[in-house]
């Protein structure tokens, strides 16, 4: 018995793929270590999957050269299960890991693997557990001739966009995928967040009850600011518990994490790239896992606040945008860095559908950056500007009232202050460099004359 796709790894995510892959037609030989989850798969999967036993086993009974899907958890897992299966594999042969794998830990896993010839793509999941069953994002990095090999089964099980388009791409060379999805949950965090905080203002500021803050999210939903985060926070706050309150009031308000956007913001501070909406969204889950803190240190709930229901919403379409603008500039910053040669309309085109960011904001961006020469700034499309003229007044009223009333809104003010840095022609940091040369002789460039230069700056 021979299968085109091994695949090692039937915990959600993985069992969830597997069953859509062979709702396709692709014959898969199976493994799983854990006897309970390996017991589930086997009953749901389709009589003809094969079973391994081992890694020696998957690798006899898989057509060469060899396909082999990894869903283990992102971290030594991988390094295990690679280090186990490669011995066993050939030159030409391709691993594919599904997880949320540290884009730095692909592109050292594809190095080394190269020295045998085995090929490693990085592949990006999105979805979730609904999406993995019914149509995810792929998202994949690595070499084209073996992307080019295992892109058809994945393609058959992915999201298709409104235009047909499945959303499975190549996104570059090396670790490209796995980047794309880290920067992806990166803008997760701060669109989540940026929700988070009009829930907030909603709830505390304006005084709505859930009812209404449901229909809110649900009118937002149906327009240009929709998308699947908008609709399902409008199922978040209306569930309600067996006894009929809200269930959100009965949730601790400590968010966990599980390292992807802590992973975003750093590779922008190695970077020295600007995504300050991912990063406050990581700081702002952190202030809420300070809850004993908070408690302590509790003062009363700021008071109500008059914001109107239109700039709300134009606030978090503003923020959004801006959120997703970062997060491209932040993958333009690692592709110049790393040479994936990754086409930011590619990427906007594979969110569009199956991924938690899908919306159709996301048919926006790419137009917008169809129409960008080439290394022009996303925020110098005409498209994004015109859009940002009707909606950046709505969030600099929403942030204003918020600030001024006491609510912490660090997505909604982190996405204007970016904004408001980035178009502005001459930043204070001239200032900086006086303080620097100053107190340590850092020296500072002039306008008018080439070359570094150092002053007394003793105040004449
Ligand atoms: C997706 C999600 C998925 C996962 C996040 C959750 O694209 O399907 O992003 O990858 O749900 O990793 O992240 P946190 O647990 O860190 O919020």
């Amino acid at each position: 018995n021979i299968a085109p796709l091994g695949i090692i790894g039937l915990g959600t995510m993985g069992r969830n793929l597997a069953l859509n892959l062979a709702d396709h037609g692709v014959p898969l030989v199976a493994w799983e270590r854990d006897g309970a989850l390996a017991d589930r798969a086997r009953s749901e999967l389709p009589d003809g999957t094969i079973w391994a036993t081992e890694a020696a086993d998957l690798a006899r009974r898989l057509a060469a050269p060899r396909a082999v899907l990894l869903m283990v958890t992102a971290g030594a897992a991988v390094d295990a299960v690679i280090d186990g299966l490669r011995p066993h594999l050939q030159a030409g042969d391709v691993i594919i890991d599904g997880g949320n794998t540290d884009a730095a830990d692909t592109a050292r896993r594809q190095k080394n693997l190269a020295a045998d010839g085995i090929h490693l793509i990085g592949l990006g999941v999105s979805g979730g557990e609904e999406g993995a069953r019914r149509g995810p994002a792929l998202m994949a990095g690595g070499d084209p001739a073996a992307w080019d090999r295992i892109a058809p089964m994945l393609r058959s099980i992915a999201a298709r966009a409104a235009d047909g388009t499945p959303c499975c791409e190549r996104m570059g060379g090396g670790a490209a995928g796995h980047f794309v999805k880290t920067v992806h949950n990166g803008i997760e965090y701060a669109v989540m967040q940026a929700l988070a905080e009009s829930y907030d203002l909603m709830r505390h500021g304006l005084g709505l009850e859930m009812a209404a803050i449901g229909e809110t999210f649900a009118t937002w939903n149906r327009g240009p600011g929709g998308g699947y985060l908008v609709e399902i926070a409008a199922d978040v706050v209306r569930t309600r518990d067996s006894d009929g309150a809200p269930l959100l009031d009965k949730v601790v308000d400590r968010a966990g994490q599980k390292g992807t956007g802590r992973w975003a913001s750093l590779a922008a501070l190695d970077l020295g790239v600007a995504a300050p909406s991912i990063a406050e969204a990581v700081f702002a889950r952190a202030v809420s896992a300070a809850r004993d803190d908070r408690q302590a240190l509790a003062a009363d709930t700021p008071d109500r606040v008059q914001i109107a229901p239109t700039d709300l919403e134009a606030a978090m379409r503003a923020a959004t945008l801006l959120s997703f603008l970062q997060g491209f500039a932040l993958i333009a910053a690692a592709d110049a860095r790393d040479g994936w040669a990754v086409d930011p309309v590619a990427v906007a085109k594979v969110w569009r559908a199956g991924c938690i960011l899908r919306a159709p904001l996301l048919d926006r961006l790419a137009d917008a950056f169809a129409s960008l020469a080439p290394g022009a700034h996303p925020l110098s499309a005409a498209s994004l500007r015109a859009e940002l003229a009707e909606i950046l007044p709505g969030l600099r009223r929403t942030a204003a009232a918020a600030i001024g009333a006491g609510y912490a809104v660090p997505a909604l003010t982190s996405a204007l202050s970016w904004h408001d840095g980035m178009v502005r022609a001459r930043v204070p940091a001239d200032f900086l460099q006086g303080l620097r040369d100053r107190f340590g002789a850092h020296t500072f460039e002039r306008t008018d004359a080439p070359g570094s230069h150092h002053a007394d700056w003793s105040g004449s």
